[in-house]
């Protein structure tokens, strides 16, 4: 366990690196655009998507410091899906990371400016790294996909369509696969494109994993410890969300964790090499507090 998690502070630490001098040499006017770019990218996060990226790099063999652009676009992405996520029209959160919210700090608009700016900056880059090779252009294209009308933006809009309703069982699991789970499997997958590693399984792999994510969030909504977990909790029975706490009940919910959790080390098993890494990483999304 140790070493998975000094492995996880070793890919968390270069990342933050390098986005802290990615964010200095953004000089976009009007300065608010900039500082609230910065603001939302540098709050902390755990950063498990650019670490799940690396982790899979090296996994497949690949060197994982010469991606770290491709995982700045998929932390850019992430986080303009949280300022948007967090605005009063969608779910109205005044806390994130453990900070305000960007509406909060510098406006809605602002706000939604903040987002939309951050997606287009990490198509930037990721059009940038494309021009390396089909590789990279196929795992650019993955990404694209995985954020958009196919993928996250679909499970935020079904998302709101069931909040205040019945949901069942089939529906959650179409806001989950998509508001979460395409872009948790989205690193895992890109980096299986870019090593010509089993594609599908990743994708498979990541994608309960995704799962797994969004039951233990929605879990943390209910029970966390809110200085923990950076937000602020008991928003989803407030606003009555379609959550696997909803549809099932939190023992329920705890077991369905435990099944994803197995059915991710069962996925593994698969993989070749020596995934303990990815083992460790699917230990720590069902047992996180924050
Ligand atoms: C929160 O994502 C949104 C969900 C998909 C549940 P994270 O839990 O990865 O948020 P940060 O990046 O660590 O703040
Ligand atoms: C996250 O779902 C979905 C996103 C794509 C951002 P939630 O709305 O449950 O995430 P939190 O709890 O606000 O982080
Ligand atoms: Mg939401
Ligand atoms: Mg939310
Ligand atoms: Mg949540």
């Amino acid at each position: 366990m140790e070493k998975f998690e000094e492995k996880y502070r070793e890919y968390q630490g270069f990342f933050e690196g390098e986005l802290k001098e990615y964010c200095a040499k953004m000089k976009y006017f009007p300065k608010v655009l900039t500082e609230s770019m910065r603001y939302s990218l540098l709050s902390g996060g755990k950063r498990v998507r650019p670490v799940l990226l690396f982790a899979a790099l090296e996994l497949f063999g690949k060197e994982y410091r010469d991606e770290v652009n491709l995982a700045i676009a998929l932390e850019m992405v992430h986080t303009y899906s949280l300022i948007h996520d967090d605005l009063p029209a969608m779910d109205n959160d005044d806390f994130r990371r453990g900070n305000p919210s960007s509406h909060k700090v510098f406006g809605e608009a602002n706000a939604i400016l903040a987002g939309d700016a951050l997606l287009n900056e990490a198509f930037v880059l990721l059009l940038q790294e494309a021009g390396r090779g089909e590789e990279v252009r196929r795992a650019a294209y993955h990404l694209a996909r995985a954020a958009g009308a196919e993928g996250m933006v679909a499970g935020q809009s079904a998302d709101l369509l069931y909040e205040g309703k019945d949901v069942s069982g089939d529906e959650l699991d179409f806001i989950y696969l998509h508001k979460t789970s395409k872009l948790i499997a989205a690193p895992v997958v890109m980096a299986a494109i870019l090593a010509g590693a089993d594609e599908t399984l990743a994708e498979k792999f990541g994608l309960e994993l995704g799962r797994l994510f969004q039951i233990t969030d929605d879990l943390l909504d209910v029970k966390g410890d809110s200085a923990r977990v950076g937000k602020t909790l008991g928003k989803d029975e407030q606003e009555d969300k379609a959550t696997c706490v909803k549809v099932y009940g939190v023992e329920r919910c705890e077991l369905l964790a435990d099944e994803c959790a197995a059915k991710c080390l069962k996925l593994l098993d698969k993989f070749n090499g020596e995934p303990n890494f990815l083992r460790g990483m699917v230990d720590l999304v069902r047992s996180r507090d924050n």
